[in-house]
């Protein structure tokens, strides 16, 4: 299972990078939005940092439009993805950019069947937004279970990209489903290092050694 961090961050990005979890990048812009920058100057500087795929969102919803944007960012290097919004102007975007081998992340799927659509579209990744779906009472990784099943049944290239992840255990499920990909932010990275015995355990472990005598002595 492939790891993306979820930020627009340098910092945050460094920092996942240094512990050997960031396959990848997902940006969003709203996620630009905070960084206060550029996303011109913000993806340049992703770029020259990770090698692995880096979703940059276009902000049209024209397929034109879209298409624009999409080969305007695509020339920042050949690991960006583009982010195209699950309508149907997106999915004729995807369509025209898939014909043409560009990466594309189909975002803000939250049924099987436009993730269905996205996979007969051609797209990269479709990027089914669990913790959305949580927040008004429905049930996100249900979803994420019917399209690993769809995509299996048919033998579909297109990677599920479990997004909108919002704690450890949306990880746990994700994996156990074999989603390809799950795109985290930091702060639920540094989560799933962390067990309140394995803080216990260290603190007894250090009390325990501080009664050892030390060598030579
Ligand atoms: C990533 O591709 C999505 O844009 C992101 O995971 C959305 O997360 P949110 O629902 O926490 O904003």
């Amino acid at each position: 299972m492939k790891f993306f961090i979820d930020s627009a961050d340098l910092g945050d990005i460094k920092k996942a990078l240094a512990l050997g979890l960031c396959d990848g990048v997902t940006t969003n812009p709203s996620l630009v939005a905070k960084t206060g920058r550029a996303f011109g100057d913000v993806l340049k500087e992703i770029v020259a940092l990770v090698p692995g795929p880096i979703s940059a969102e276009v902000t049209a919803t024209d397929a034109e439009g879209m298409l624009k944007e999409a080969h305007h960012y695509a020339k920042f290097g050949e690991q960006v993805v583009i982010k195209i919004p699950l309508i149907v102007e997106g999915l004729r975007a995807v369509k025209v950019l898939s014909s043409e081998g560009i990466k594309t992340n189909v975002t803000l799927c939250f049924s099987a069947v436009q993730a269905l659509l996205a996979a007969k579209a051609g797209a990269t990744y479709v990027s089914p937004f669990v913790g959305r779906l949580d927040d008004i009472s429905q049930d996100g990784m249900a979803l994420i279970a019917d399209i690993v099943q769809i995509y299996r049944n048919y033998a579909f290239d297109t990677q599920v990209l479990v997004a909108s992840v919002r704690h450890p255990v949306h990880v746990l499920a994700a994996a156990k489903l074999g989603a390809h990909v799950a795109t985290i932010p930091y702060s639920v990275i540094e989560q799933l290092a962390k067990h309140p015995l394995t803080d216990a355990g260290l603190k007894k472990f250090l009390a325990d050694w501080e009664k050892v005598p030390r060598e030579g002595k």
